[in-house]
């Protein structure tokens, strides 16, 4: 039923757009006809109202452009992981790290370069759970611990006892960081000078700061580009890890981290923000966060942190993966605690939300979904969240390494590189509030000012449908309070629909400006699990000399529909919108923290 219902969309297609692409004014009388879709496009001042044949009753997407409703860090907000995991780290068989953690890693490959300076100002993570064991050689006070090499010991808690840092190697982290624009969020080890035992889960005695101190005075003295200092990985109330800290024993740890930085950045030096506790975030867990936040006190904690992984272990079944990516009740369950956390930070207005770690399948990720186009129905849709609840930072698990990686053990850039370095191009850090309406659950939107303009918007928007049929509908609603209209009418305007009223009805004349600009993204051989992404239909490949390949749109008339194929998504960006919201925020700096 549903299929031939479908058959006859598709001619209904073809016999309505030849005349809807060539109508003007003359068209407009057809927009009253309920049983089209209404693409309505206001722009630039001038309501227009679409029309277009649909399947459903009417999809709307409607971006509030009069108000913005989060700003995020631009400087930080697109950010991965580099985690000390090494090449014997193996689950369920294969050891997808190879020479990929921060110890290991070559770091006079050109393309781990390049891949970096692609997506500048990039930050990246130095952390994960191995990150509570090392020691920092800064060559003196070890007196607690031995700074020595990781090695494998399946009867210890973490598999691994050892783990060590030397400065040489933290100097040429370093380089590689500063001559590609990265910044550093770095992850201190908590256990320092506590028990690592198996069998004591609980720890009650305090963190010994000793060893961490001497190694943050080594890095401010020679002014690496560490904009965050965060403390442990999943130790937080019921920690994953099997250990565990209470959030008042966490909140006197972070106090004493609180006098460190404050002592050892004064006037005239960038001060790093102090970011914990970096929890395997539950909402049965929100209890915690507050007891943390409360026993730290205000002003203490700049960022809270949390994990995500939500979509299973690495080892289920790729089916069953890929439902949990597309699965539209996991991303609601997400957005839950989005909300939860940001209504728990209005306690504590100093303090901002960071996803810190997000994998979202563990153990590694998994093969031919977290490395392949699949993912981006979680990474992308993820940003767009993340930034909605004003989340100042989003940490993908991982740069490199584990089948997460938005590059391959080859530094390849995987399709999610690709997402991800035109949200870096294209979103800016003012948000828009998107609504779809007309009860379409199968599409996704973020609109964002657009990055490094006044006067574009930039759109995302991902189509969860999966039917094999190509070029169905779209929806999309852009509206641009500009002089000639105030944001108090655009409301009215949405709510009583006044567009279908004759005064609204005015055509656009199309003009140079009148164009939009699409990125669509597809997976090679329409096989979801490609590792290939397509953009506009061209797959997307590191030049032969070595380049990260630039990412070009198509330019579309404003006044034509934007269309998705099934199971894509597309950037669009609309650089005459004009949103006075967006002049109004600063497009490229974004809010700092302290
Ligand atoms: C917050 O902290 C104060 C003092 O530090 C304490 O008296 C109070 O019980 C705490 N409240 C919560 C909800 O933990
Ligand atoms: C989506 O997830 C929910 C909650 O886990 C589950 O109840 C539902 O069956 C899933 N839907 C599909 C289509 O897999
Ligand atoms: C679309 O999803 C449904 C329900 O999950 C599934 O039964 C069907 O096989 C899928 N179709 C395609 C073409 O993947
Ligand atoms: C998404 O794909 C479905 C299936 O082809 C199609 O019906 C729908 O119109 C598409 N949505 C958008 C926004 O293009
Ligand atoms: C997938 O596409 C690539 C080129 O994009 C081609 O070389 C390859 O043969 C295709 N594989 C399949 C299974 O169609």
């Amino acid at each position: 039923m549903q299929l031939v219902f479908r058959f006859r969309f598709v001619s209904v297609f073809f016999s309505v757009v030849p005349n809807f692409l060539g109508a003007s004014s003359s068209s407009l009388g057809e927009c009253r006809t309920r049983k089209d879709i209404t693409i309505y496009g206001a722009y630039r001042g001038l309501c227009a109202l679409r029309m277009f044949p649909v399947a459903q009753a009417q999809t709307r997407l409607v971006i509030d452009t009069s108000n913005i409703v989060a700003t995020v860090d631009v400087d930080k907000f697109l950010c991965a992981t580099l985690d000390w995991w090494p090449p014997s780290k193996c689950d369920y068989g294969p050891c997808p790290w190879g020479q990929a953690s921060i110890l290991d890693l070559d770091l006079e490959i050109p393309l781990l370069e390049k891949t970096l300076a692609g997506l500048a100002p990039f930050m990246v993570r130095v952390g994960g759970t191995l990150q509570d064991l090392v020691v920092y050689n800064v060559g003196d006070l070890l007196s607690t611990e031995p700074c020595v090499p990781f090695a494998f010991d399946p009867s210890s808690r973490y598999s691994y006892t050892g783990g060590c840092l030397h400065m040489e190697r933290w100097d040429a982290l370093n380089r590689l960081f500063m001559k590609t624009g990265t910044s550093v969020v770095f992850g201190l080890s908590a256990l320092y000078g506590r028990s690592k035992s198996s069998a004591r889960e609980q720890i009650v005695s305090p963190w010994n700061s000793r060893n961490a101190e001497n190694f943050m005075r080594y890095t401010r003295d020679r002014a690496y580009p560490v904009v965050a200092w965060e403390l442990g990985n999943e130790l937080m109330g019921k920690g994953h890890t099997g250990k565990s800290i209470s959030p008042e024993v966490y909140a006197l740890d972070v106090k004493k981290l609180r006098r460190i930085i404050d002592k050892l950045y004064r006037q005239g030096v960038p001060k790093p923000s102090l970011v914990a506790p970096d929890t395997l975030y539950k909402l049965q867990d929100t209890d915690n966060i507050v007891r943390f936040l409360n026993a730290s006190g205000k002003g203490v904690v700049d960022a809270v942190t949390r994990h995500i992984y939500t979509l299973g272990a690495g080892v289920a079944e790729t089916s069953v993966v890929i439902n949990n990516v597309l699965n539209d009740s996991n991303a609601k369950a997400e957005i839950l605690k989005y909300k939860t956390i940001q209504s728990v930070l209005k306690e504590h207005p100093k303090t901002s939300a960071w996803v810190g770690e997000a994998g979202g399948i563990f153990n590694n990720g998994h093969p031919e979904v977290s490395n392949a186009f699949i993912s981006a129905f979680w990474y992308l849709d993820q940003l767009g969240t993340a930034s909605r609840y004003n989340n100042q930072a989003f940490c993908r698990q991982t740069f490199v390494g584990g089948f997460y990686g938005i590059l391959d053990l080859n530094f390849n850039p995987n399709p999610d590189y690709y997402g991800a370095l035109l949200w870096q191009q294209l979103m800016g850090s003012g948000v828009f509030a998107v609504d779809i309406r007309g009860g379409n659950t199968d599409v996704r939107a973020y609109a964002h000012c657009q990055r490094n303009s006044q006067s574009g918007v930039t759109l995302l928007v991902l189509n969860y449908s999966n039917s094999t049929r190509q070029r169905l509908d779209l929806s999309l609603v852009g509206y641009s309070a500009d002089h000639n209209t105030s944001p108090s009418n655009f409301q009215a305007l949405i709510t009583s629909r006044k567009c279908e009223e004759d005064e609204c009805l005015t055509s656009n004349e199309a003009s140079s400006e009148d164009v939009r600009l699409e990125y669509h993204m597809s997976p090679a051989n329409n096989s979801l699990t490609s590792r290939t992404v397509l953009l506009n239909g061209q797959p997307l490949l590191v030049t032969p000399s070595g380049d990260i390949p630039t990412l070009s749109p198509v330019k579309v008339n404003m006044n034509s529909p934007i269309s998705l194929a099934p199971l894509t998504y597309a950037y669009v960006v609309i650089p005459g919108a004009n949103p006075p919201a967006c002049a109004a925020s600063k497009t490229s700096g974004g809010r700092m923290s302290s």
